[in-house]
C-alpha cells in the first residue's frame, strides 16, 4: 500500500511486514526516513537528528542554519559535489565540465500496477498485484530530471526500484554513474553478507561486520560473474535463519555491477547498488534519457529464511515468464560430461535410448555439433551442423530422438567467436577489440560486439535457421569467457563508455527475440556454469546451470548460497558420474540424486555405462522427482543446516503452501566410527497437524517435529543421504 501525505510531502510504502518512507523536506531535499519492520501512521523523519558538524557543509538555502547538511542526513538518491561526501548514486559531467549534481523534489505520482522498463528485465504484475510510486527530482542548473520508480508488492514484502535520468536541457550531458538503489540507514551496527567464489565454486556466503569506510563487491568482467553475485544482504549482528532484521538487495542485471556499503563518520551507513562505474558513461542528448536496471529489496523482520522465501515467491510468480513459470520442466540428460566433443549421431542416440525408459524426457546435445568444433579452439560463430558428426543434420537426428519419446535440446554460445571460424575470417572487425592492440583470448575465443545491431542480426539469422530446421524444445545459452578489450568500432571515442551496457542490452534483445519467435523453447542460461546467475538472466532464461562443478558435495555449498535469493526451480542441477569429473570425489548415486533433485533436475553422464542396479536407482529418483515436483519447485524452502558451518551434515526442507506436506533432504559428511546421535529440527510445519514420515510409523505433531526434532539415522560410508517425506494425516 502506498500512502501519499501530500501536505507534509511524506510518501510511505507499506508491505505486509515492512515500511519504507521518503520525505521531501523544507529545502525540497528528498530524505529517506525509514526502511524496516512495519510501523504505521508515523512521520519517521523525527528519527533524523541534526547538529552543527564541522566540515559538513550547509546548502545555500539553509542560510545561517549550520545544523543542516546533506552530508549527515539520510538521502533517498545521493548526489555528489554539493555537500554529501558519502557514496554518490549519480554523477554527471555537465557541458561546463563540472561534476556536480544537486537534486530537488518536484513532484510525485502513484499508479496502479507495476511500472515496466523498455528493453530491461523487470518484475511484472497485474493491475491489482502491485502499485507504483514515481518521485520526480530536478537539477535546475544541470537541466536534468531524475525519476525514481518504486514498485510495491505488498504480500511479498518486495519493493522494486528503477531510475530514469532525462536531459531536459539543450546541450548534451554526460552520465558517469547512475545507481539503481541507494539505501541509507541511521545505523551501521550491521553485518554485510555477499556471495562470492570462482568458476566451479560460485555464491559462497561471506559475512562480516560493517567497518568504517567502504566495502564493496562487484564485477568488471562484462557478466555478473562467478566471483561476486549481484545480490547482497545487510542484517543485525545476531540475525540468523529465524531471527533478526535483514535486508536483501538484488540487481536485475547481467553485466558489470557494484554493490558498495559505506559506514560513515557518524555511524550511519549507505548501500548503493547499480551498474559498475568502471568504464561506464552515457551521453544524454537533449530529450534523451537513460534507465538504470531494476533493483529489488526485501526486508525481513524475522531472519534470512523469511527473506529468501519472499524472494523465491516473487521470482517464481513475478519474474519467471510463461509458459515455464507454471509448467513442469522436463527431466533432461546432457551429453557434455559423457562425451565432451567426441560424439556422433550414433553415440547420442545410444545415450538417448538408455535415457527414455528411465523416465528422462529431454535429450540435450551440448557443445561440439557445429562448424569445425572438435575442440574448444574452433567453430564458435559457425552455427551450422557438422555433418561429419551428424550426417543428415538435425533433420535426421532430431526425429530419431523424438521417436524415442523424448524432446530435443541444443547448446549454443552466440556471443562468442573463434578465430578459426568462417565468421571470423569474413568479419574480423565484429569482435570487441581496441585499435592497434591484439585482444586477449579466453578459452581460445574472442567476444562478438553484441552492442552492434548488425552483428546480432547476423548471429540471430544463423540461430533462427538452426532452430527452425527441426523440432527443438530447449536451448542452453552459454557464455564462456569474461570481456576484455571493450571497444566498439560502431561508436565514437566519447561514447565508448556505453559499450559494456549496450552489450548487455544486446544480449537481452537477442534473448527476447528468441523467446518471441520460439515461445515453446525452454532456454537455460549458462556462463561456464554460474557466471551469470542473476535476476536479469532469469527474466529470459527460467533456469540457469548453477555451476560447472557437478560434485554433489561441492554443490551443497553452491546451492545453499544460491538459495538465499534464487528459488530451486531456477538452479540447473544434474547427477553426474563418479569419480566426479571436477574433483575426483566418489559419492553414492542416491546422494547425487538427492542434491540434484532440489533443482531443475537432470543427468549428465553416459547412461549406457550404468549397471542395471544403477538404472533402477535412477528410475526411482525420476519417479520421486516427478511425484514431488510441485512440492520441490513451488514449496517454501527452509535451510536446516549450513554446509559451511556443519561438517556433519547439510539439510534443507520444502514445505507445501498448505503445510500438509514436507520433503526433508539430508546429506551426511565423511563417515566416522561411532558417530554422534543427531536430531534435526524441522521448520515451517503446522504445529497442530500430525505428520507421518514416508507413509508408515507413528504420528508426530508439527510442534514435536519442530521443537523436539527428528532423529537422523546412522549409516556407515561417506556422504550418505536421506529424504523423508512428511504428510499430515489428520
Ligand atoms: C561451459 C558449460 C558446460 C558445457 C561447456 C561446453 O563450460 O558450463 O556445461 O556446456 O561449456 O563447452
Amino acid at each position: 500500500m502506498i500512502v501519499l501525505d501530500q501536505e507534509n510531502r511524506i510518501f510511505t510504502l507499506h508491505t505486509k511486514h515492512t515500511t519504507y518512507q521518503i520525505k521531501a523536506d523544507q529545502y525540497d531535499v528528498l530524505l529517506h526516513t525509514y526502511y524496516g519492520p512495519r510501523v504505521d501512521g508515523a512521520d519517521l523523519s523525527s528519527l533524523i537528528q541534526c547538529a552543527g558538524r564541522s566540515f559538513s557543509p550547509n546548502p545555500s538555502q539553509a542560510g545561517t542554519n549550520r545544523t543542516y547538511s546533506l552530508d549527515i542526513m539520510p538521502q533517498e538518491y545521493s548526489t555528489c559535489g554539493v555537500g554529501d561526501f558519502r557514496l554518490p548514486s549519480i554523477e554527471l559531467e555537465l557541458p561546463s565540465g563540472s561534476h556536480t549534481c544537486d537534486l530537488r523534489y518536484c513532484g510525485v505520482q502513484k499508479q496502479k500496477g507495476k511500472y515496466t522498463l523498455n528493453g530491461l528485465p523487470a518484475f511484472f504484475a497485474g493491475e491489482t498485484e502491485a502499485e507504483t510510486l514515481i518521485v520526480h527530482l530536478n537539477d535546475a542548473a544541470a537541466q536534468v530530471m531524475v525519476s525514481l520508480y518504486f514498485g510495491v508488492f505488498e504480500h511479498l514484502d518486495l519493493i522494486t526500484r528503477a531510475v530514469k535520468i532525462t536531459n531536459v536541457g539543450e546541450q548534451p550531458v554526460h552520465l558517469c554513474r547512475c545507481a539503481s538503489l541507494c539505501l541509507d540507514f541511521l545505523r551501521c551496527d550491521m553485518d554485510f553478507i555477499t556471495f562470492n567464489g570462482h568458476h566451479l565454486m560460485e555464491r559462497c556466503l561471506d559475512r562480516g561486520p560493517l567497518r568504517s569506510g567502504i566495502q564493496s563487491v562487484g564485477s568488471v568482467r562484462g557478466a555478473s560473474s562467478h566471483q561476486h553475485n549481484p545480490f547482497v544482504m545487510l542484517c543485525d549482528h545476531n540475525a540468523d535463519e529465524d531471527i533478526g532484521v535483514c535486508y536483501g538487495a538484488m540487481l536485475l542485471y547481467s553485466g558489470n555491477f557494484e554493490a558498495a556499503v559505506e559506514c560513515s563518520q557518524y555511524e550511519n551507513s549507505r548501500l548503493v547498488m547499480g551498474i559498475h562505474p568502471y568504464h561506464f558513461g552515457w551521453t544524454l542528448e537533449p530529450n534523451g534519457s537513460f534507465t538504470a536496471p531494476e533493483a529489488a529489496m526485501v526486508c525481513s523482520p524475522n531472519g534470512f529464511g523469511q527473506m529468501s522465501r519472499q524472494y523465491h515467491r516473487a521470482i517464481r510468480e513475478h519474474l519467471l515468464r510463461e509458459p515455464w513459470a507454471g509448467q513442469r520442466k522436463p527431466v533432461l540428460v546432457n551429453n557434455w560430461e559423457a562425451t565432451y566433443f567426441n560424439f556422433n549421431a550414433d553415440k547420442l542416440t545410444e545415450i538417448a535410448k538408455e535415457a527414455a525408459p528411465l523416465g528422462i524426457e529431454l535429450f540435450v546435445m551440448d557443445d561440439g555439433w557445429f562448424g569445425r568444433r572438435n575442440d574448444d579452439n574452433a567453430g564458435l560463430g559457425d552455427w551450422y551442423v557438422n555433418t561429419e558428426k551428424l550426417p543428415g543434420g538435425l533433420e535426421a537426428l532430431v526425429p530419431r530422438i523424438r521417436e524415442l519419446g523424448m524432446k530435443f535440446g541444443i547448446w549454443m554460445e552466440p556471443e562468442m567467436v573463434n578465430e578459426d571460424s568462417q565468421l571470423y575470417q569474413q568479419h574480423p572487425d565484429w569482435v570487441l577489440c581496441v585499435p592497434c592492440r591484439n585482444p586477449a583470448r579466453g578459452r581460445g575465443q574472442l567476444v562478438l560486439d553484441f552492442s552492434r545491431k548488425d552483428v546480432r542480426e547476423h548471429i540471430y539469422g544463423q540461430l533462427k535457421k538452426v532452430l527452425s530446421s527441426a523440432d527443438i524444445s530447449y536451448v542452453k545459452w552459454d557464455m564462456n569467457r569474461s570481456l576484455t578489450d571493450v571497444w566498439s568500432a560502431a561508436l565514437p571515442a566519447g561514447r565508448q563508455g556505453e559499450v559494456y551496457h549496450r552489450y548487455v542490452l544486446g544480449v537481452y534483445d537477442m534473448l527476447e527475440r528468441l523467446r518471441q519467435d520460439f515461445p515453446q523453447i525452454l532456454i537455460e542460461g549458462c556462463c561456464g556454469g554460474g557466471g551469470r546467475f542473476d535476476g536479469g538472466m532469469l527474466y529470459y532464461t527460467p533456469q540457469i546451470w548453477c555451476s560447472d562443478d557437478s560434485d554433489a558435495i561441492d554443490r551443497l555449498r553452491i546451492q545453499y548460497g544460491t538459495s538465499f535469493c534464487y528459488p530451486v526451480t531456477t538452479m540447473g542441477a544434474h547427477v553426474s558420474a563418479v569419480p566426479n569429473e571436477q574433483n575426483g570425489r566418489v559419492t553414492p548415486l542416491e546422494t547425487r540424486g538427492t542434491v540434484a533433485m532440489s533443482g531443475a533436475f537432470g543427468y549428465e553422464m553416459d547412461l549406457s555405462k550404468c549397471t542395471e542396479a544403477e538404472k533402477q536407482v535412477i528410475r526411482q529418483q525420476i519417479e520421486t522427482y516427478k511425484a514431488r515436483y510441485a512440492l520441490i519447485h513451488q514449496g517454501d524452502y527452509y535451510r536446516l543446516a549450513n554446509p559451511f558451518q556443519n561438517s556433519g551434515y547439510t539439510a534443507w526442507e520444502q514445505v507445501s503452501p498448505d503445510k500438509r506436506e514436507a520433503l526433508v533432504s539430508v546429506v551426511l559428511g565423511c563417515t566416522h566410527a561411532a558417530p554422534p546421535f543427531r536430531t534435526l529440527s524441522l521448520k515451517g510445519l503446522d504445529p497442530k497437524l500430525n505428520y507421518q514420515a514416508d507413509g508408515t510409523g507413528p504420528l508426530y505433531s508439527g510442534a514435536t517435529l519442530m521443537k523436539a526434532g527428528w532423529p537422523l539415522p546412522q549409516v556407515p560410508g561417506d556422504y550418505q543421504s536421506f529424504q523423508f517425506y512428511f504428510r499430515a494425516v489428520r
